[in-house]
């Protein structure tokens, strides 16, 4: 169980605090396209405005490899977060990060003032871990806390590193969140367990599924990764997603399944399409029946009633990955209804992020959920039960 110090257990009254989010967050024409992550770290920054600190924010974003780009400057971010707290987030361009605006801004700082910092990864020692810049963060503050969950599984200057020269290292509201639900919630979960693992590749979730083949009372198989399982059950799937390296590997899971008592469902039938698209023809076909030039693109009707009566008694759902294509509407229904039945049940409901998380809320069921994570690649590694860098690095209490 991982219990580590978070923001409820330190004094930041007058004191620098520098706060790691992760403020990755899509943009288009500099306007941010899918605010969840921002606001999700909103708890954490007013309650340390609240107590009195001095708040640095900092995060990367997106990818500019060790070098300035201004497309990818947290601007953006900085006048959307302040609109949503209420207070100005005063914006430090410094393209080295903690450069002279930097400094001179935290130096400025009263209590309960908020700024923040400009995209980590402009340092090419960022992502590398390095000790330098590591030293310049630390140097802006006398505490660290950690709330990027969403980033917790690298281990860069941001996140790790600068845990080395401070004192104090805490976890935020979110990240305590995260770890409660993704960590805890799933290795000691509230049964019947149910997990739904979906999304276009076996091969991204192998670790997941073999780890959760240990710990969940049914398994789900959906997307195009249940193609895979088809095949090695025998069927034919003709155009549909195929990783034919993992074949075996997925009767290796069935018979793991079928050891352990683990019920694991794939689908009984599957929308198939002659072309990858939403204007394709299309139809629902039974087992084995995919014809050679179609493929599939969504569970059909009576898987989509099978899940839902598997999900039905469950007390903990973990969901990870869409059922079908689920961006096309005419493929949607198999990811709609897994979330209609999970908004439907009274149990702990646990969405991973990246596809799903955007699934969910785009199709309006977001509300419903227990927990939607802000992580998608550290919520798979998470769920693979791996330890996350990001995590480890805090404090323990
Ligand atoms: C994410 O969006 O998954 C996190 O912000 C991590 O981003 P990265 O994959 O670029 O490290």
């Amino acid at each position: 169980m991982l219990n580590k110090k978070s923001v409820d257990d330190i004094n930041v009254k007058g004191k620098k605090v520098l706060v790691r989010c992760d403020f990755n967050v899509p943009l288009q024409e500099g306007r941010i396209t899918d605010e969840n992550r921002l606001v999700a770290a909103l708890p954490t920054i007013q309650k340390l405005v609240k107590d009195g600190g001095r708040i640095i924010l900092c995060s990367h974003l997106g990818k500019p490899k060790g070098e300035p780009k201004p497309e990818l400057s947290l601007a953006p971010v900085a006048k959307r977060l302040g609109e949503l707290l209420g207070q100005e987030v005063k914006f430090a361009a410094d393209p080295e990060v903690v450069g002279p605006n930097a400094k001179a801004a935290v130096e400025a700082m009263q209590d309960g003032d908020v700024i923040l910092l400009e995209n980590t990864r402009y340092r090419a020692e960022e992502t590398k871990n390095g000790e330098a810049f590591s030293k310049e963060l630390a140097s802006l503050c006398d505490v660290f806390v950690n709330d990027a969950f969403g980033t917790a599984h690298r281990a860069h200057c941001s996140n790790v590193g600068v845990t080395e020269y401070v004192d104090t290292a805490v976890v935020g509201y979110l990240m305590q969140k995260e770890i409660d639900f993704l960590g805890n919630a799933v290795n000691n979960p509230q049964r019947p367990f149910v997990a739904i693992l979906g999304g276009s590749k076996v091969s991204s979730k192998i670790s997941v599924i073999n780890n959760l083949l240990d710990k969940v009372d049914t398994l789900i198989i959906g997307g195009g990764m249940a193609y895979t399982f088809m095949k090695a059950q025998g069927e034919e799937v003709g155009k549909s997603l195929l990783e034919p390296d993992y074949i075996d590997y997925a009767n290796d899971m069935l018979k793991k399944a079928e050891e352990k008592g683990v019920k694991l469902l794939i689908p009984v039938d599957t929308v198939i399409a002659d072309d990858f698209s939403n204007d394709a023809n299309f139809k629902t076909v039974g087992r084995g029946e995919i014809p050679a030039d179609w493929q599939g693109l969504d569970i059909g009707e009576k898987t989509r009633e099978l899940y839902a009566e598997a999900i039905q008694d469950a007390k903990t759902v973990v969901w990870n990955g869409p059922m079908g294509a689920f961006e096309m509407p005419n493929f949607a229904k198999g990811t709609e209804a897994i979330a209609k039945a999970l908004a439907d049940i009274d149990a702990t409901t646990i969405i991973g992020g990246g596809d799903s998380a955007a699934a969910v809320n785009q199709l309006g069921y977001g509300d419903k959920m227990t927990h939607i994570s802000t992580g998608g690649g550290a919520s798979l590694e998470f769920l693979e039960g791996k330890e996350l860098p990001g995590v480890v690095a805090a404090n323990d209490r």
